[in-house]
C-alpha cells in the first residue's frame, strides 16, 4: 500500500469542485487516510513547492495556492501516486486528457485545480509537511 499527498486548490474550492474531485478519487479505488481544511501562508506554500523556487511561475503559484482556504489530504492504495496524477491530467489541462480532472473541469496552466505527490520522496516530505503522524487515521 502506498500513500500520497493530495491538496484540492483554491480554483476549485471557489467553483465548488472539491466533492467532485474526492468522489473522483475515492471511485478510483483510493482510500481517505487523512483530511482538513486549511488557508496555507506563504511560507508553507514555499516549501510546498520549494522545488519550483528558481521558475518563472514561483512568486504566482505562491500567490495562488495561498489565495483562498484549500482542502489537504492523504490518500491510500495500490500505486497510490501514480493513480492520483494520472487521475489528476497533465498540468498544463488543455493538454490533460479528457476524463482526467484537469482534462474535463479545466483549461489553464497554473489553475488546474489539484496537486498531487510526484514521487515516493514527494510524498514522504509533502505528507510530513502537513500532518502529524496522528493526524492519518485511515
Ligand atoms: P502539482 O505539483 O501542483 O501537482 O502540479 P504538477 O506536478 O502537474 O506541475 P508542476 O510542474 O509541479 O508545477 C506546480 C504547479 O505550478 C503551477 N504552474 N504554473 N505558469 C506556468 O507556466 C506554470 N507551470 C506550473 C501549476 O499550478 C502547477 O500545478
Ligand atoms: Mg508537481
Amino acid at each position: 500500500m502506498e500513500q500520497t499527498f493530495v491538496l484540492i486548490k483554491p480554483d476549485a474550492m471557489q467553483r465548488k469542485l472539491a466533492g467532485t474531485i474526492i468522489s473522483r478519487l475515492e471511485k478510483r479505488g483510493l482510500k481517505i487516510v487523512a483530511m482538513k481544511m486549511i488557508h496555507m501562508d506563504k511560507t508553507l506554500a514555499q516549501r510546498h513547492y520549494s522545488i519550483h523556487k528558481d521558475k518563472a511561475f514561483f512568486n504566482d503559484l505562491v500567490e495562488f495556492i495561498t489565495s483562498s482556504p484549500i482542502i489537504a489530504a492523504v490518500f491510500e492504495g495500490e500505486k497510490a501516486i501514480e493513480a492520483v496524477r494520472q487521475t489528476m491530467g497533465a498540468t498544463d489541462s488543455v493538454k490533460a486528457s479528457p476524463g482526467s480532472i484537469r482534462g474535463d473541469f479545466g483549461l489553464d496552466i497554473q489553475q488546474n485545480l489539484v496537486h498531487g505527490s510526484d514521487s515516493e520522496e514527494s510524498a514522504k516530505k509533502e505528507i510530513s509537511l502537513f500532518f502529524a503522524p496522528n493526524e492519518i487515521v485511515g
